[in-house]
């Protein structure tokens, strides 16, 4: 039987891979990582994978994640559990198989020349582990090295509450300064990341970049933020995904086009990064 996995596009690998750990770093958040030597050898900062839990044909998805993180041979994902889909998926355990296909989706261009600030909402801070360790120089992908690395760097992280927050040490290790806000004030800021954001611009602070991911919610008004005081975004977008390489529609998002008119674009071949300025709310 032809399944989704089997007519995956040609510049990206299908391939089991087999679970090394799955273990848990925050409030319903897990970190899962996996043997995928073809997939570790090309993926960069901003691409995602598809991956499927199961065997038999249900859930019949894969669901979309972000590389969060290569080592070797292997590559990391941090995700939370929502649903069917990363639920099966928090039952595996080592040398269980998954199916994963990648990478997917276009990478993170080369790095702005000065300073960037990534603002992360919810879930979202899983492109910046990698994204911040290429853009400061500290490691290559898809045999990719940082030709100028960014002068300075931070993440400003909003979770609902404190126990949500995940990987504050492995940014922590990357050298990548965090500002964390919390929904209902139980760690950092009591209030919207993008209110950090916020005073950080109306002090006078103008990063030559910021880049976004996170709930839609919160990419509008972080897209609003950024128009106000004229800085130069890109958001890395979390529609919902079917297929993963752009043969379903599922994932499209209005994109407005250099001649001003709004066309839908597919996520996950097209995107999954748009300049904040094109996306249409
Ligand atoms: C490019 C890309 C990268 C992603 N990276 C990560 C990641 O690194 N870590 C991570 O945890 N998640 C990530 N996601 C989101 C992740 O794919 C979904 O959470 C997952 O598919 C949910 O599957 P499920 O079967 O558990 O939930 P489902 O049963 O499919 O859905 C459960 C609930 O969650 C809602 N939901 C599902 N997906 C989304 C979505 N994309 N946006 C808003 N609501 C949604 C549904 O409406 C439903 O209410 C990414 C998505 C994309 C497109
Ligand atoms: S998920 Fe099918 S076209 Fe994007």
């Amino acid at each position: 039987m032809t399944t989704l996995e089997a007519v995956a596009p040609a510049c990206s690998t299908q391939l089991a891979a087999r679970v090394i750990e799955n273990v848990v770093v925050a409030e319903g958040t897990y970190r899962l990582r996996i043997e995928a030597p073809a997939i570790a050898r090309t993926i960069q900062p901003g691409q995602f994978l598809m991956v499927r839990a199961t065997k038999t044909l249900d859930p019949l998805l894969g669901r979309p994640f972000a590389l969060y993180e290569v080592d070797g041979d292997s590559i990391d994902v941090v995700y939370l559990v929502v649903g069917r889909g990363t639920s099966e998926l928090s039952n595996r355990r080592p040398g269980d198989v998954v199916s994963v296909w990648g990478p997917l989706g276009h990478p993170f261009g080369p790095p702005p020349d000065g300073g960037v600030i990534y603002v992360a909402g919810g879930i979202g801070q899983t492109p910046f582990l990698s994204l911040a360790r290429w853009w400061s120089g500290q490691a290559s992908y898809g045999g990719i090295a940082c030709p100028k690395p960014v002068t300075s760097s931070r993440l400003l992280y909003g979770v609902r509450t404190a126990g949500l927050a995940a990987g504050l040490s492995d940014f922590e290790a990357a050298g990548l300064p965090v500002e964390l806000a919390t929904d209902d004030g139980s760690a950092g800021h009591h209030g919207y990341v993008t209110d950090l954001l916020r005073s950080r611009l109306e002090r006078g602070e103008r990063p030559v970049k910021v880049i976004g991911c996170g709930p839609p919610p919160m990419l509008e008004s972080l897209s609003k933020l950024v128009a106000e005081y004229q800085v130069s975004c890109d958001l890395s977008l979390e529609n919902h995904m079917a297929c993963g390489f752009g043969v379903c529609f599922s994932c499209v998002a209005k994109i407005r086009q250099a001649d001003g008119s709004i066309d839908l674009r597919r996520v996950c071949v097209e995107g999954p990064v748009f300049p904040a300025s094109s996306v249409v709310w």
